[in-house]
């Protein structure tokens, strides 16, 4: 069986960003079977129905790299108790025009680090009811909700906690195993 490619989605625009370190941890704990792309979309302009009968080059790209991806990885923090907004515009704009929903029938899993002690359990919760919607399976377990304590992960993903490391593990390699059980069923358009 060929490589499931799984698209990941930073949540945070920040040049430091704990979350990136978690997903750069992520990947370096993957099994085999499974690679890595990051999808940005910090060029993307604020989205306006306005667009909708000509998408701009950048939502195109984004669209596009949405399209060509078996799967997709969520992970964000948590901004005033929800997701941040240019998260939520970005998903905005992979549902849009009405009817080319990008989402759709995506396997999904969500996951987020902070410094806080519940981890991005809101900001998860709220991701979980959009991608509801946005009709993307989703893993519903395990749930990750990291505390990022300094020096946990370094900047190129790795973990310095033996127990936070094997559970990432178990995280990825349990996604992988539901990436595959999901396209079994609604296999890639
Ligand atoms: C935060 N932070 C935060 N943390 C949290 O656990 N719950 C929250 O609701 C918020 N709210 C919040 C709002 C805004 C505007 C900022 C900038 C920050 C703190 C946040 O977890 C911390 O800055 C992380 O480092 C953000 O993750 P990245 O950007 O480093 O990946």
């Amino acid at each position: 069986m060929s490589k499931q490619q799984v698209g990941y989605i930073v949540g945070s625009l920040s040049s430091t960003s704990i979350n990136r370190r978690l997903a750069n941890a992520l990947v370096r704990l993957a099994p085999g079977g499974m690679s890595f792309t990051e999808i940005g979309y910090s060029d993307l302009p604020l989205y306006s129905q306005d667009y909708d009968e000509d998408f701009p080059e950048a939502a195109r790209t984004f669209k596009q790299s949405l399209k060509e991806v078996d799967a997709l990885l969520i992970v964000t923090p948590e901004f005033n108790r929800s997701i941040p907004g240019a998260l939520k515009n970005a998903i905005d704009w992979g549902t849009r025009p009405y009817g080319q929903n990008a989402f759709s029938h995506k396997p999904t899993a969500v996951l987020g680090t902070s410094p806080g002690a519940i981890g991005t359990a809101v900001a998860q919760q709220h991701m979980r009811s959009i991608l509801g919607f946005c009709n993307a399976p989703q893993m519903n377990a395990p749930e990750a909700y990291i505390q990022f304590k300094e020096g946990l992960i370094s900047e190129d993903g790795k973990v310095s906690n033996e127990s936070t490391e094997a559970f990432l593990r178990k995280y990825i390699e349990d996604f992988h195993a539901f990436i595959a059980r999901v396209l079994t069923v609604l296999p890639r358009e």
